[in-house]
């Protein structure tokens, strides 16, 4: 794989991808829920998955593909080579702000995360990752991730899990936002990653995401020292939905053992 040329390749795939969107915001756009009234789909996040995946299938016709709205392949197995696509991600944002959404991509060879993109449309900033090679602001590197403490971090999470539910111990929750410096909450797990890479928050803490979410995202945190797993501290899933911490190192471990629990 000549991760370089494809880098290069996917750039630009992802900067059309983003005119594409950004001229949706001049047309009337058609929007339906899906699993429940608050979430969201919209023409726009089919039309873009198409997109993407008409041009990975004309020149990559061996390599498969993982997308949120279905037009790829059933993946069941992480061999050979997979696009992981969430073609808008925060499309909540996308319908009622405009803004605070973004193309997720990972690309992973067996299992192995080799480029990751998160670019942020509205404000085109594009995050990426390569193995080995770094991660990336635009085209400024991104700095390995300082030591942090619990005290003076900043973690990002959905505030549904800060009231009782099925699923948290909503106490733990309530603990750790009297612990931290500060709790963000944007609306979209791709930006959350990327803005942990760059350091602007400490940790990002996720009930539910699906392989499209994180795969990106993982690629870029991993090259500046991020740990990714599930709650139960496994490598994150790749195939399937399923819990999600993406944390500096120095806190990831505290906050799996004192503040999450499930029930
Ligand atoms: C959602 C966003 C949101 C997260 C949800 C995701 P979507 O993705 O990332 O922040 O809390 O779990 O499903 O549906 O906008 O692509
Ligand atoms: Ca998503
Ligand atoms: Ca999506």
């Amino acid at each position: 794989m000549d991760l370089h040329a494809m880098d290069l390749y996917i750039k630009s795939l992802i900067k059309e991808a983003g005119h594409r969107i950004r001229n949706s915001f001049l047309t009337d756009i058609t929007i339906e829920s899906k699993s429940n009234a608050n979430d969201l789909v919209t023409n726009i996040d089919k039309e873009i998955e198409q997109f993407f995946i008409g041009r990975i299938r004309r020149d990559f016709p061996g390599h498969r593909i993982f997308g949120e709205e279905g037009f790829g392949d059933d993946i069941q197995t992480s061999e050979g080579v997979i696009w992981m696509l969430d073609p808008i991600d925060g499309t909540m944002n996308f319908v009622h702000q405009k803004r605070n959404f973004a193309i997720s991509l990972g690309i992973f060879k067996d299992g192995v995360g080799q480029l990751g993109y998160i670019y942020d449309v509205v404000n085109d900033d594009l995050y990426h990752g390569v193995k080995g090679r770094g991660a990336y602001y635009n085209d400024e590197q991104m700095r390995p991730l300082m030591e942090t403490v619990i005290a003076e971090s900043i973690v990002a999470m959905n505030a549904t899990w800060a009231v009782p539910n099925r699923y948290l111990d909503h106490e733990g929750t309530l603990q750790l936002i009297r612990d931290v410096r500060g709790m963000r909450s944007y609306g979209s797990a791709a930006l959350e990653l990327a803005y942990l890479a760059s350091g602007r928050v400490d940790a990002y803490i996720s009930m539910r995401l699906s392989p499209w979410d994180i795969a990106g995202g993982m690629v870029i945190a991993q090259e500046v020292g991020a740990v990714t797993t599930n709650f139960k501290g496994e490598p994150a899933n790749l195939l399937k939905q399923d819990t999600f911490i993406a944390a500096n190192p120095a806190i990831h471990q505290e906050l799996l053992k004192k503040y999450i629990r499930l029930k």
